[in-house]
């Protein structure tokens, strides 16, 4: 496995997605909490950073037992960290160093730019530049406006770039990843699906036994690739609960829970709508509207593990990026962990231990560990849906027959996604029903209706998202099909907000 050191980089995620990608694992940590058993980990890598070596806040990683004995590869900040204090010279950079930048000088003798040629596209990002290359440092490339853009260090397996190879933009960011990876460094690829099913099902074997496993089952592609691996492994022992809090999509509860049961999982429908929604009767704030959904599903949830005799754990379908441990801009050792979206409510009075076959992996690995288990595409490839569901995109308070026309609204423009081939173009959609009324003419008729509005967002983990530029054809039809079939809205609009300012629910 390889290491990645944790300088606080906007990109070090991508990078550990682009190691995965070679089919090799690797994790990352902070750069000052270097894990003990570093002597597992085959190759390091060092991340880029939000702050400049020569500054008083400059974070130094203890390399004792890296630098020279192991392949290491520094980027950004870590090649300028190599420079500034092994005897390099690092200062601040009169030209703009920022995007584009061709590689216009290679040594191609050397097995890191193999299938790399001059002219290839790097992408840079830094205020600082290396002046002075360090102690037994040998150039390897060169752009017009950074001459020590990369070199290796003689006598040690460590290179340094000063661009980014994980980002789209540097063309071959794969391959290079690849060559000091796989060539130089040469770790193994195999970090494949069907080996990570293959151990992780042993492992949960081992670690589970005999014992009874209690999971919450949410319809989406985490709680079900989670479910999976636990009922390989386990079996029966796994108690699958899938609560319809009266807020999902139009017959979604019916559908996934028929899906589930096709798959063979021991699964529990708990059709709880009536509680759900009595509790949230008069309820017009978003966070309230939030924290009674929290409260009464630890309830129905908890009165439901109570049926099941004996049973010690409670799984979970948290995913890597959930768990790593994020460095502070100011490189101050951070004691944030992100906190997982849809635990929040999660009753951990329960006293169970909790087990977490995910917590390794990316969500588009989440997404190809299932197809390795043959699960259906459409349930892996299914959008984002919040744990609250309709309730935030019913702006203020609730009642039946709001919750039932979005339905009708939603199952018309989520459908008509899949038909015309966009619904996996689109990375989040869904309708949110307006407290606006407006007027309309049916007939020789005045209308006094509800108002809905539609979203579309293209996204890769919901922090950042833009609104989709869907056909004019494909809403003008979505918009009249809703008008016309479902009663109570008399007037359709699209969202064109991206995020940030704007949320992408709306409440
Ligand atoms: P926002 O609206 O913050 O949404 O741009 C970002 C992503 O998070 C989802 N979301 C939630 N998920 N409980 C959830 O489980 C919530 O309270 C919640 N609020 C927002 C949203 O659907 C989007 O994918």
């Amino acid at each position: 496995k390889v290491l990645i050191l944790d300088f606080g980089s906007q990109y070090t995620q991508l990078i550990a997605r682009r190691v995965r990608e070679l089919n090799i694992y690797c994790e990352i940590h902070p750069f000052n909490k270097i894990p003990n058993d570093s002597e597992s980990f085959k190759a390091v890598i060092l991340s880029g950073s939000p702050v400049s070596v020569r500054s008083d806040d400059a974070l130094h990683p203890d390399l004792s037992e890296i630098r020279g004995k192991k392949p290491l590869l520094a980027v950004c900040y870590g090649a300028q960290y190599l420079a500034h204090f092994s005897g390099g010279e690092v200062a601040e950079s009169n030209t703009r160093e920022y995007g584009r930048a061709n590689l216009g000088f290679i040594k191609e003798e050397d097995d890191f730019f193999e299938n790399i040629h001059e002219g290839s596209q790097v992408w840079m990002s830094h205020s600082d530049t290396i002046k002075k290359l360090p102690t037994g440092g040998v150039l390897l490339a060169s752009t017009e406006d950074v001459e020590n853009a990369a070199f290796k260090i003689e006598g040690e397996v460590t290179y340094a770039i000063q661009f980014h190879p994980e980002v789209y933009h540097t063309t071959d960011g794969h391959q290079l990843l690849q060559n000091f990876l796989v060539k130089i460094a040469k770790v193994n690829q195999d970090w494949t699906p069907n080996a990570f099913v293959e151990e992780t099902v042993q492992d949960l074997k081992d670690q589970l036994g005999n014992d009874k496993v209690v999971l919450g089952l949410s319809g989406g592609v985490d709680s079900s690739v989670a479910a999976m691996l636990l009922h390989k492994a386990i079996g029966k022992n796994l108690y699958c609960i899938f609560v319809n809090n009266g807020l999902l999509r139009k017959n979604e509860f019916e559908d996934v829970l028929h899906q589930y049961e096709g798959m063979g999982l021991n699964v529990k429908g708990v059709d709880a709508s009536a509680r759900f929604l009595d509790a949230l009767a008069g309820k017009s704030d978003p966070e309230e509207k939030r924290k009674t959904i929290g409260r009464v599903f630890i309830e129905v949830f908890d009165d439901e593990a109570h049926r099941i005799q004996d049973v010690k754990w409670l799984a979970q379908g948290t995913i890597y990026p959930d768990v790593i441990e994020s460095v502070s801009a100011t490189g101050g050792p951070s004691a944030t962990i992100k906190s997982h979206h849809n635990v929040g409510g999660l009753p951990d009075f329960m006293k169970l231990e909790v087990v977490e076959p995910l917590r390794a992996l990316f969500k588009d690995e989440v997404r190809r560990v299932g197809a390795s288990m043959n699960m259906d595409s459409q349930l892996l490839g299914r959008h984002p849906f919040p744990g609250p569901g309709l309730a935030i995109r019913i702006l203020g308070d609730l009642t039946r027959e709001k919750v039932r026309i979005l339905q009708e609204v939603d199952a018309i423009f989520i459908n008509n996604l899949r038909s015309w081939n966009l619904y996996d173009k689109v990375w989040q959609a869904g309708a949110m029903l307006l407290p606006v009324n407006s007027v309309g003419v049916m007939g020789d008729e005045r209308t006094y209706e509800k108002c809905v509005a539609l979203r579309a967002v293209e996204s890769t983990d919901g922090m950042t998202a833009d609104w989709v530029n869907l056909p004019y054809e494909f809403l003008q039809k979505t918009s009249n099909e809703i008008i016309n079939k479902v009663k109570g809205v008399n007037r359709v609009v699209y969202d064109i907000s991206s995020k940030p300012p704007a949320t992408i629910e709306w409440e």
